[in-house]
Formats: C-alpha cells, sequence, structure tokens
C-alpha cells in the first residue's frame, strides 16, 4: 500500500507546510495575468494565493482527494503525474512546493517542465534535500531493523543535493540561477506522531496494525533527544532545496546571414 492523502488530517497536521512558503513565493514573484502551472498542489492552499496575485493558474497532483480539495477552494486542478505531464510550451512559470521529493523520476519531472514552458519561463521550487529529516529517517530504519525488517525495502524520498539537481536542471537545457540547500529546523505544531501518520506511511504500512502505535513511539523515543526544544517541542530537522531556473529563449537562427 502506497502513500495516501486525506485533506482534513493534511489540514490538521501539515498546513505549516504551505505557511511556511513565503520565501518560495518571493523567489517566484507572481506576475498578475501569468499563466502559472503548480506541481503537487495538494489542496489548493499556494494555488489559491497565486490567484489573488492574478495569475490564471493550474494544479496538478496525483491524489484524488486533494484535487478534489483544491477544486472546493476554486483552484483548476487535474488528476496528473508530475513525471508525465501533458501539456505543451503554455506556461510563463512552473512552481513547487514540498512535492518533487515525493518524484523518484526526477528527469522525467524536468524534461516535462521543459516541455510546458514557454521559451524564457521559469522553473521555480523547492523540496527536501540531501539530509532532510535525517534523524526520523535514521529512527524509522533503525525501528524497522528492529523488527527483522530491512530498512532497504523502503525509500519513498528523493533528497538530492544542490550540485545534482544544478547539474540535472543544465543537463535538460536549463539556465540555473540558483541552487541551494537551505536548512530550516521547523517546529511540529502537532507533534511528531502526527507527522509521521501523515508522511511516513510507507515505513508504518510495513508494520501490523497492532503494533504500530508501540512502533510510532519507539520512532518518537529514538528521535527524542535530539529533535526536542527547550520547551519539549518536536522541530523536526528540514532541510530544503530551494532553485530557481529558466528555459532560455531560443535565439534567431543566424547561420544563413
Ligand atoms: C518535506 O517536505 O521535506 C517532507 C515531507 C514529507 C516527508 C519527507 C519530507
Amino acid at each position: 500500500m502506497s502513500q495516501k492523502w486525506n485533506p482534513d488530517t493534511y489540514a490538521k497536521h501539515a498546513r505549516f507546510v504551505s505557511d511556511l512558503a513565503t520565501p518560495l513565493l518571493e523567489l517566484l514573484k507572481p506576475q498578475p495575468g501569468e499563466r502559472i502551472l503548480e506541481l503537487g498542489c495538494g489542496d489548493g492552499a499556494l494555488a489559491a494565493k497565486l490567484v489573488e496575485c492574478g495569475c490564471t493558474v493550474v494544479g496538478v497532483d496525483t491524489s484524488p482527494e486533494m484535487v478534489a480539495a483544491a477544486r472546493r477552494r476554486g483552484v483548476t486542478a487535474y488528476l496528473m503525474n508530475a513525471q508525465s505531464l501533458s501539456f505543451d510550451a503554455e506556461f510563463d512559470a512552473v512552481f513547487s512546493n514540498a512535492a518533487i521529493h515525493w518524484m523518484k523520476r526526477p528527469g522525467d519531472v524536468i524534461a516535462g517542465v521543459w516541455r510546458v514552458l514557454k521559451p524564457g519561463g521559469r522553473f521555480v521550487g523547492e523540496f527536501g534535500g540531501r539530509g532532510n529529516v535525517a534523524t526520523v529517517v535514521a529512527a524509522l530504519k533503525a525501528a524497522l531493523t528492529a523488527r527483522g525488517i530491512p530498512a532497504r525495502s523502503v525509500d519513498p524520498w528523493y533528497f538530492p543535493d544542490a550540485e545534482e539537481y544544478k547539474a540535472r536542471l543544465e543537463a535538460e537545457g536549463f539556465r540555473v540561477w540558483g541552487a541551494a540547500l537551505v536548512p530550516r529546523p521547523t517546529p511540529l505544531p502537532t507533534g511528531l506522531e502526527g507527522w509521521l501518520k501523515v508522511f511516513a506511511q510507507e515505513f508504518l504500512n510495513l508494520i501490523l496494525e497492532s503494533d504500530r502505535q508501540s512502533f510510532i513511539e519507539e520512532v518518537a523515543r529514538r528521535c527524542s533527544p535530539g529533535l526536542r526544544d527547550a520547551n519539549g517541542v518536536c522541530v523536526l530537522d528540514y532541510v530544503r532545496l530551494r532553485f530557481i531556473a529558466t528555459k532560455p529563449v531560443a535565439l534567431p537562427d543566424t547561420s544563413r546571414c
């Protein structure tokens, strides 16, 4: 069983994901009248902000529940995998927050973004980079191993370093203006248990339901000394990879002048 998304659970435990996207929106600099595609639009919280800026926004997501939630907000959203985009050179910008790390075929994402952007269009995004949530990943793997489950069997996320992602963008033809890892320790409003239930389902699904609560408690214990702040709040070791790249405008062919 793979990752499933529930808009109500997401709103309760993970609203901070879109709330913390201000620096990314500042990097995107949406302009009124622009046509923008959002990859992994989720429940449409950010797409709705872009609409407020006067943009025409299309969101895509692989979760039918999230697409329905985005539509309830009035966002134009389609059930579509960002690894096989079916648009054609029609967007001024492609934007993505906290979604690309779920896409294990980054080359297909980048090639698709290249296809759907107009010449001169920009690709602006942020997702988990190298070292992201490393304490939780180590605790999940240790707790699986302790139960005799091979930890290598679960690997749901793509967390590259900035140089690797920049090289992939450049190999497609993008001009990369910035790509950097940004450590962002993130307090979890509803604690680690809620976060695990929303985001770590591929690990939890390997555990019998009768053992799941004690597995979650064990993971929380293994994380506890490193991830608690002075007030006992769980602060997750997020590391974002933030980037901005553009598809160059094709130069006129002057070879025959
Ligand atoms: C992230 O946004 O970095 C993230 C979300 C879910 C799982 C792992 C990472």
